[in-house]
């Protein structure tokens, strides 16, 4: 509706994603809250948005509710409402039960559903509208993930001067997968609207390429894609050859903000604490995702138990700590998995707990960032077990925070952050004995080892923090602004 469009104007600098940074909640009682949104592409975001002081259009995670333009931390906020057949159809519909897992290598069956898709088409067309509304001339707007992928084309339709810009945080699948989407001409053609399209590894770039190649019959050069003149038709206006920058730009944390925090005197002891409360194991390995099938969470749980049960590891020893935030709790992939999990968790600590000791910590919810980090520093092991994951910004918090160099990162290769992390234990998650050895290898690894790896990759961290990743990001931005500008868009 209209309404969500009257907002503040002429702005240089404009963000578009799905959720807002902060979650609007009402309680029983209906007192209002605000918390911080789940998931990695806010976490990367914030100090981004927080440094270039522009305005960030999203959702804020409520239904029905209209909220007037707000400011966070000196961020400006302009809500986009959802109604309750919009969250049902463009959100848990379209966005978490077709795209999510055919980017995720269809580890849980797409649906195909043409109502989602025809919501999906008017909601991505809403943040246009809004972010349209609030863009001055020649602005920049940078539109992110998988939920607004048609949000460039139809920015470029409505306002040509501005510079659009599109970041995925998720994969990109191969083009088998991807040509199985009924749409996929029209996803195609609307991130083609962007001047520069990010991806997370090099691989993703390729496979978008190589769909274009397919689908939309345009060829690249390099890295850069070529779009031939669309000639005017009718209600269409023409629109100029131009190129379309489609490249790698693995995302990352704030490191030293993580550091900071782990340094505090509060977390340090809060770290101590979470051990004694465990009964203080040997060692504690740490799960931390949100409860998505993605994550690969029951293989992590698999290989725990058949070491439980080959008296590798004994409870009391070993106590496994897996942190799973509620996630996308009405689509049913998601309640399978949660069932599946909860009953896998129940039969672990049955079958190998003691009075005193279970050998699964399970913590179905969200924590505060301090809390967080003292989990991490409390941690000898992480374990990243994902069948699919865009980066994973769980590794890079854990090394961040590990100012005392110690700590083994256990990482699945279908993670995008085992591309920069070559120094964790890289795991096939698939391979049970393989993640098995890799956790028996992670627990009697020496200091000395832990120190050597765990410098390599904080070494890496550091030096590509978020703040390098969005100046890389929107130099590349700038120079396609700028050669549309010489050359008139041809
Ligand atoms: P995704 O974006 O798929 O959720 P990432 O690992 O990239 O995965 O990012 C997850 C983010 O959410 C991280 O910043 C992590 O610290 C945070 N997070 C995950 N689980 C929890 C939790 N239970 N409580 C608080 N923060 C969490
Ligand atoms: C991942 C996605 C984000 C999404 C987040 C949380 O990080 O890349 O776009 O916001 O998960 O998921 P949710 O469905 O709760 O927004």
């Amino acid at each position: 509706p209209q309404d969500d469009v009257a907002a503040p104007t002429g702005h240089e600098f404009v963000v578009v994603s799905n959720r807002l940074p902060v979650d609007r909640v009402t309680d029983e009682n209906g007192n209002v809250t605000w918390r911080t949104s789940p998931g990695g592409l806010v976490t990367a975001m914030e100090p981004v948005v927080r440094d270039l002081g522009c305005v960030w259009v999203g959702w804020p995670g409520s239904i029905d509710e209209h909220i007037e333009p707000f400011t966070v931390g000196g961020t400006e906020l302009l809500p986009v409402s959802l109604d309750a057949t919009e969250f049902a159809e463009y959100y848990e519909g379209f966005s978490n039960d077709t795209i999510w897992p055919l980017y995720h290598d269809v580890i849980s069956p797409p649906g195909y559903h043409r109502e989602w898709w025809d919501r999906y088409v008017s909601v991505n067309q809403r943040f246009a509208d809004a972010a349209a509304s609030v863009a001055a001339q020649g602005a920049t707007v940078w539109v992110h993930d998988y939920q607004l992928q048609l949000v460039p084309g139809m920015l470029r339709e409505l306002r040509p001067d501005l510079v659009i810009a599109f970041f995925l945080h998720i994969p990109w699948p191969s083009h088998g997968l991807f040509g199985q989407l009924p749409w996929r001409r029209k996803v195609l053609q609307g991130l083609l609207g962007a001047d520069v399209i990010g991806f997370q590894r090099v691989a993703d770039a390729a496979n978008f390429r190589s769909a274009v190649r397919r689908f939309v019959g345009a060829p690249s050069n390099g890295n850069m894609i070529v779009l031939s003149e669309r000639p005017a038709t009718r209600g269409r206006k023409r629109l100029p050859a131009r190129r379309v920058l489609a490249q790698e730009f693995p995302i990352s944390i704030d490191a030293e903000a993580f550091a900071e925090l782990a340094a505090s005197e509060s977390v340090r002891l809060r770290a101590r604490q979470i051990r004694e409360e465990l009964g203080n194991p040997e060692k504690i390995i740490l799960g931390v995702d949100r409860l998505d099938y993605t994550k690969g969470i029951r293989h992590r749980l698999k290989a725990f138990s058949e070491l439980l049960r080959d008296g590798e590891v004994k409870a009391g020893d070993v106590t496994l700590v897996q942190v799973a935030s509620p996630s996308r709790e009405r689509v049913e992939a998601y309640q399978h998995l949660r069932d599946e999990i909860e009953v896998t968790v129940g039969r672990i600590n049955g079958d190998y707990g003691t009075i005193a000791h279970s050998p699964v910590v399970y913590l179905h919810r969200g924590y505060p960032r301090e809390e967080m980090a003292a989990l991490y520093l409390a941690a000898d092991v992480l374990a990243v077990t994902a069948l699919r994951d865009g980066m994973n910004l769980v590794a890079k918090e854990y090394a961040a925070c590990r100012s005392d160099e110690q700590g083994v990162l256990v990482l699945s290769e279908f993670a995008g952050a085992a591309d920069e992390l070559r120094r964790a234990l890289l795991v096939n998650p698939h391979d049970i004995d393989g993640m098995k050895a890799a956790f028996m290898e992670a627990l009697r690894m020496s200091e000395t080892e832990q120190r050597q790896r765990m410098r390599a990759m904080r070494r890496v961290i550091f030096r590509a923090d978020v703040a390098r990743w969005s100046e890389d990001f929107l130099r590349s931005v700038e120079a396609a602004a700028e050669h549309r500008r010489q050359t008139g868009g041809d």
